[in-house]
């Protein structure tokens, strides 16, 4: 009798010990993450289109197929506007979409670079042939409107690698969420068409989220 109230008592201390311990170990946990915010304050990358060029963007219809034909440039700019966080950036896929059919995929549209605190750099993306589509009649009818008004609406995708470096220490590479970038791109049959007319308007595509201390 005892002997059993006395190990249910042990039982009990155990258990308080383990609750206990947890508990500190959660909240030492919760500060450290605090803490490391406070001092890095990471924020996302942020990316841009600063210019755009469509030289060619035409369907031809034949008996088989429809195929579409494209020349599109972007300059693309990349902004780490932390102020103690460097990121490492590869694998950067470029995605060209037509309402919601890809036309265009391009892998490695950069090599993989380091990019420091407090610095934009800008890389380039260039989708240049042809890719038999299948349109709805919706998107049909679009594109129709869009050749009259000679302004796409072309909607590229980015996706990337990336790896953060907070002071010395380096996370692991992760593959964030694709940046969507909606773009209104102005046909240009010359370069000195480009600047009359319809311009191209900067475009923001949103950021990507940087990864914290995971390895
Ligand atoms: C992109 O940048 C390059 C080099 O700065 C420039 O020559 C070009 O006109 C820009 N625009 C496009 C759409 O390529
Ligand atoms: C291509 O031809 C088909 C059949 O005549 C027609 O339905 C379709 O609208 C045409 N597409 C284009 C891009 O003109
Ligand atoms: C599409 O049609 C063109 C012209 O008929 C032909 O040369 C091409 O091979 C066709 N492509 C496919 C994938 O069927
Ligand atoms: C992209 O480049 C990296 C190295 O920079 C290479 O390891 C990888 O295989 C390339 N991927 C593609 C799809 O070309």
């Amino acid at each position: 009798m005892l002997g059993s109230r006395h190990s249910r008592d042990r039982c009990f201390k155990c258990y308080f010990c383990l609750v206990a311990y947890a508990t500190l170990i959660f909240f030492i946990f919760t500060i450290s993450v605090f803490i490391f915010w406070l001092i890095f304050l990471p924020q996302e990358l942020k990316f841009t289109v600063t210019d755009a060029s469509l030289t060619k963007f035409s369907l031809t219809n034949t008996t088989t197929n429809t195929t579409l034909y494209y020349n599109l440039a972007l300059n693309i700019s990349i902004g780490n506007h932390n102020k103690k966080v460097g990121v490492y950036l590869s694998h950067i896929r470029a995605t060209a979409n037509y309402g919601d059919k890809s036309f265009a995929v391009v892998n490695n549209i950069s090599t993989s670079f380091y990019q420091g605190h407090k610095s934009i750099s800008t890389v380039r993306a260039v989708f240049e042939g042809h890719q038999v589509v299948v349109l709805e009649e919706l998107e049909l009818s679009r594109f129709n409107f869009e050749r009259r008004a000679r302004v796409y609406n072309i909607d590229v995708k980015l996706g990337l690698r990336v790896k953060a470096r907070y002071g010395k220490i380096e996370t692991g590479y992760l593959s964030p969420p694709n940046v969507d970038c909606q773009l209104e791109i102005p046909l240009s049959s010359s370069p000195i068409e480009r600047y009359v007319g319809a311009m191209f308007r900067l475009t923001d595509c949103g950021g990507v989220a940087l990864p914290l201390l995971v390895p």
